[in-house]
Parts: structure tokens; C-alpha cells; sequence
């Protein structure tokens, strides 16, 4: 199987209207993206599955929608106003900003810009929080910044949950979201946005119980991938070593994917202490301590959290079902194997000719799977160029309504990645579909 190179993801993403560059028409915005109609469902679909796996399928996680603009103490109280900082040399020649860590250590030591070889400026740190201001006055007081993390507006909302949901810890608090942070690093596509939107989960423990949660929450982050389609031998582990850790963690896990341009994360799992909880007590002066009404025991609890990235997610999703197919003959396809449960389009649906009354049937055909199924219906062109079309965009079922459908009600199921084709009764579909999906093996 060929590798999928990055060149080839933007261009089919842009070709079939999965991402686009922001502001194409003005000469595009470095690193903003947007998703176009397959690329917004494919989006949807993840955040669906995540959601799904962490609130319906937990009774002890439940969510919550916080506002992206907090009152700026909370990032004082986070640790972001002073930590959340990048080092940052300017060179003075050709104005380029690079991050000091990411440089030569040798032309760093020299002060010579790795771009036109003139004088770098001393580093300096640069926050990642983009600020603005609320209301009329652009005085100090009015900044508020736009948020880095989701988790905050979790911790804030710690006591509001647990007293109105009447969890027991341990129980989780789950959000998905935009996030927002000022970075230099505009490259590899929708990778590294400095608009991008997380999938955060809170898991409040008792701070006894600390290794065991994160041994639970890394494998259980892991399995997920692995339902989710993904190939075990694209994922792996990577521990941070102490000079990775951020301010906030005690110990860390990244999940890694093996993406066109290397490993990279996909999902930090982190043990958080009780570092933000107790910030927030100091900062508002309100109590953030839990009391077991069972054991008596008050604490204020430690927080694991799997923190997973919604956009490059998607990235990495686009990059593991992507296919060049050489079939034989002189002739080839591109596929992509979404798992079924996440493919923008799942049923395809063609009449083989648009006379004699099949395209009718197949637009009713089409309507009655519109409820359980996210369908598209295509009457142009030859058969085979219909099914390729939808080969290239994932779509994983295929229906084909021929002469014989109106003689005996049966009609084509076609898979797209084994494209074997079965007759499937009409009114048998969606019942057979469901099954498909529930049993789908990437290849079969
Ligand atoms: N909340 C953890 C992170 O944003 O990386």
C-alpha cells in the first residue's frame, strides 16, 4: 500500500470539499481552516463517537458547554498567565519569529537566523493566550482572553456538577470545544491550528487512587482509537520526560499517530493533581473540597484527563483510511477506509439508468434509508465512475437499482473496500446495513 503523503491529503480534501484554506478568495489566512459539507460531517461524526463513548456509554460522566471567554483570574489562578509561554528570537534582518527550542543549538549559541544567516534577538518568552477586550474601554481592566484549554471551564463548574448531578467521585466531566492559542508553527495543514477545537474529559478522583486511574483512562484512550478503525501499528505511547511535562502535570501520556510527517500527538492523558482545584480555592476564595458522605472523608480530588484533539483528529482519521489502490489491469482507485460509523456519506445510491422509472425507485429508496443512514444520491455518469467517486470520499455501502429491482424488489449492495456486491432485498436494507456497521472490519 502506497504511504499517503501530505500533498495528496490536501488535495483530495480540497478537491472533494473536506477542508478548504480560510479567506481562499482574499489569499488565504496562514494555519486557519475550514471544513466544507464532508468535512464538517466527518468532524460532527468523531465528536459524535467521543461524546457517545464518554457520556452515553459512562452513567458516571456526564458534559458540559462552557463559554470560551472565562473571567480573566481563572487564567491567573490556571498558571497560564505566567507558564503558558513560548521562547521566542526575531531575526533582524529578514523579521522571521522563530521558536529558540526548535532552533540549531550551534546558530542559536551564535545568534545567526537559520533562514538568511542575520542577528537573532535574545530569546524572550511570548505568551500563547489570545487576549482581547470586553466591552468599550481597551483599558486593563476589560482583557479577557480567549481560552487555551477547555479543562478550565470544567474546574470552575466542578461544584455546580457535582451538586447538581449528585455524582459520587469518581466521576468525569466531559467538553468538546474550541481552544484557542497564538503559535508560530503554521505547517502540516490542519495538524497545528491556532484555532482548533479539543475533546476534554475530567475524571475527579481520590487522590489515593491516582496511578490506578491513569493506568485505566490510558488503555481505555487507547482501545478507543483501536475501535474507532485506526491501525494499532499507526499508534503508540510516548511519556513525558520532565523537561516535557507542562506546569500542571505530575505525570503524562501522550497517544502518538504516525502521520505523513511523523509521530506526533493525537491525545494527552495527564494526571493534574490537585494543582488546579486548589489554585482555583486560593484565587476565588471558594472552597473546591469534596466531602464523601460515606467515609466522612473530605479532600479536594486529583484530576486525570484525556485531552484529545477534535481537528487533528480529523487529520489523522483522513490519513490512516487514505488508499491508492492498484487493482490490476492498468487500473487503480483512491479509497478511503473510514469506519462506517464516522464516513460523512454512508449509502450511496444509483439507479443504473435514469429510464424506465428506476430513477424514481432509487430516489424512494434513497429517502427511506435518509432516517437511519447519511446518504447521497448520483445518477451521472457511468456505474463504475459513480462507484469511484464515492470509493474516493469513503462512502463504505453502495445501492444499485437495476431492471431486476422492479420485477423482484432486490437490489445491489456493494462494499467498498473488499467491492464485492451482494442482492439485497429492498426493504431488507437498512436492517442489513446496521448489521454491516456493527460488524464492519476495515478490508473485509
Ligand atoms: N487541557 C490540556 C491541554 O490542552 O493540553
Amino acid at each position: 500500500m502506497a504511504d499517503v503523503t501530505m500533498d495528496k491529503l490536501i488535495s483530495l480534501s480540497k478537491r472533494r470539499g473536506f477542508v478548504f484554506q480560510s479567506s481562499e478568495i482574499y489569499g488565504g489566512l496562514a494555519s486557519a481552516w475550514d471544513y466544507g459539507p464532508l468535512g464538517v460531517q466527518l468532524k460532527k461524526n468523531i465528536q459524535n463517537y467521543w461524546w457517545k463513548e464518554m457520556t452515553q456509554l459512562h452513567d458516571n460522566i456526564v458534559g458540559i458547554d462552557a463559554a470560551i471567554m472565562m473571567h480573566p483570574r481563572v487564567w491567573e489562578a490556571s498558571g497560564h498567565v505566567e507558564n503558558f509561554t513560548d521562547p521566542l528570537v526575531d531575526c533582524k534582518e529578514c523579521k522571521n519569529r522563530f521558536r529558540a527550542d526548535q532552533i540549531d543549538e550551534a546558530l542559536l549559541k551564535e545568534k545567526k537566523c537559520p533562514e538568511c544567516g542575520g542577528e537573532l534577538t535574545e530569546p524572550r518568552n511570548f505568551n500563547l493566550m489570545f487576549q482581547t477586550h470586553m466591552g468599550p474601554l481597551e483599558d486593563s481592566g476589560s482583557v479577557v482572553y480567549l481560552r487555551p484549554e477547555t479543562a478550565q471551564g470544567i474546574y470552575v463548574n466542578f461544584k455546580n456538577v457535582w451538586q447538581t448531578s449528585r455524582l459520587k467521585i469518581p466521576f468525569g466531566i466531559a467538553q468538546v470545544g474550541k481552544a484557542f492559542r497564538n503559535e508560530i508553527t503554521t505547517k502540516n495543514f490542519i495538524f497545528r491550528t491556532c484555532e482548533f477545537e479539543q475533546m476534554e474529559m475530567q475524571f475527579f478522583i481520590n487522590p489515593t487512587e491516582d496511578d490506578k486511574w491513569f493506568d485505566h483512562w490510558m488503555q481505555k484512550r487507547m482501545n478507543y482509537y483501536h475501535e474507532l478503525g485506526i491501525r494499532p501499528s499507526k499508534l503508540r505511547f510516548h511519556e513525558h520526560g520532565p523537561g516535557e511535562l507542562a506546569h500542571y502535570a505530575k505525570k503524562a501520556f501522550d497517544i502518538e499517530y504516525e502521520f505523513p510527517f511523523g509521530w506526533k500527538e493525537l491525545e494527552g492523558i495527564h494526571n493534574r493533581t490537585d494543582f488546579d482545584l486548589k489554585r482555583h480555592n486560593e484565587y476565588s476564595g471558594k472552597e473546591m473540597i469534596y466531602l464523601d458522605d460515606q467515609t466522612k472523608e473530605k479532600y479536594v480530588p486529583y484530576i486525570i484527563e484525556t485531552s484529545a484533539g477534535l481537528t487533528r483528529s480529523v487529520l489523522m482519521v483522513l490519513s490512516d483510511a487514505y488508499e491508492d489502490e492498484v487493482l490490476g489491469e492498468g487500473d487503480e482507485r483512491t479509497v478511503l477506509h473510514f469506519h462506517p460509523q464516522i464516513a460523512p456519506i454512508q449509502v450511496g445510491v444509483f439507479p443504473l439508468v435514469k429510464k424506465d422509472g428506476l430513477a424514481e425507485l432509487a430516489k424512494d429508496i434513497e429517502k427511506d434509508l435518509r432516517e437511519d443512514f447519511t446518504t447521497f444520491y448520483d445518477q451521472g455518469g457511468a456505474i463504475g465512475r459513480r462507484y469511484r467517486r464515492q470509493d474516493e470520499i469513503g462512502t463504505p455501502y453502495g445501492i444499485t437499482i437495476d431492471y431486476d429491482t422492479k420485477e423482484t424488489g432486490t437490489v445491489t449492495l456493494r462494499f467498498r473496500d473488499s467491492m464485492e456486491q451482494v442482492r439485497v432485498h429492498k426493504d431488507e436494507l437498512t436492517k442489513r446495513i446496521k448489521t454491516e456497521i456493527a460488524n464492519y472490519k476495515r478490508g473485509a
